[in-house]
């Protein structure tokens, strides 16, 4: 194996239980593709509610890794409606996305906070995926670059690059977030180079193992190209990811 492809699909507030029942029926059914050179790995991230019962489907056909779409800087306490990271691993959650632009703008979560929930997870022994991402325009004006190395900052701040290590990186354009815009593979790679390249100025090899994931109208259509730029390493896909046929059609498309 030389290339490692993660596919993560973001459900968002979407979703039922017999919607999971069926995906995860789906998904068991589904044969993957093999490839001698590309390891391919699924992950979903349900509603914390569902996550149980995805957990309990997968106990009989673990055929992908559960992820949970936020997580609490606390531990425990007082913070009624947060889920605690040491809760999402007792659910078998492996993964969690933190910082999504969804999250800064309506829950007005701060660099600040994002790194706590970030090392929060990282503490429970969770994969955090750290979203970043500039907005039409920020790009327009020429700041993607410094939008979103800005927002690695507070967590290089606060624990290094050392923080990198068992993480990952979305880089999610907000401008081609459920609107059908996906950044051309060129665009895209051109800041995963760059986020590459800011963390290897601290951490030459956790850079390079680094996975950094691409977010932003992924499709079935799109996703070849995408995986096949050197610094593309998996996708965050939110729309596609809830119909199952489109989210394999995906996870097909890395191998
Ligand atoms: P989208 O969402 O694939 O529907 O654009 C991506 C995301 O928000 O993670």
């Amino acid at each position: 194996m030389n290339r490692k492809i993660t596919v993560v699909g973001n459900w968002k507030m979407h979703g039922s239980k017999s919607h999971v029942s069926e995906f995860f029926a789906a998904l068991g059914a589904h044969h993957f593709k093999e490839s001698a050179s590309i390891q391919m790995e699924s992950v979903v991230c349900p509603p914390f509610i569902y996550l149980d019962h995805a957990a309990k489907l997968l106990e009989q056909n673990p055929k992908c890794e559960l992820g949970a779409q936020d997580v609490s800087a606390h531990q425990a306490g007082a913070f009624t409606g947060q889920v605690a990271a040491t809760m999402l691993a007792e659910v078998g959650c492996k993964y969690v996305i933190v910082g999504h632009s969804e999250r800064r703008q309506f829950c007005q979560e701060t660099d600040d906070i994002i790194a706590e929930k970030f090392l929060a997870a990282k503490s429970a022994g969770l994969t955090p995926i750290l979203c970043v991402g500039e907005t039409q325009a920020q790009r327009e004006a020429d700041l993607t670059a410094s939008v979103v190395v800005g927002q690695l900052q507070a967590l290089l701040a606060k624990a290094g690059a050392a923080a990198f290590a068992q993480a990952m990186i979305a880089y999610e354009p907000i401008w081609a977030i459920g609107t059908g815009l996906t950044a051309t593979p060129e665009q895209a790679q051109q800041v995963h180079g760059l986020l590459r390249l800011t963390i290897a100025e601290y951490d030459a090899t956790v850079a390079a193992s680094l996975p950094i994931l691409y977010g932003g109208s992924v499709k079935p259509n799109n996703a070849r190209t995408l995986f096949s730029m050197p610094d593309i390493n998996g996708a965050l896909v939110g729309g596609a990811s809830l119909n199952a046929q489109d989210f394999l059609a995906i996870c097909d498309a890395a191998l």
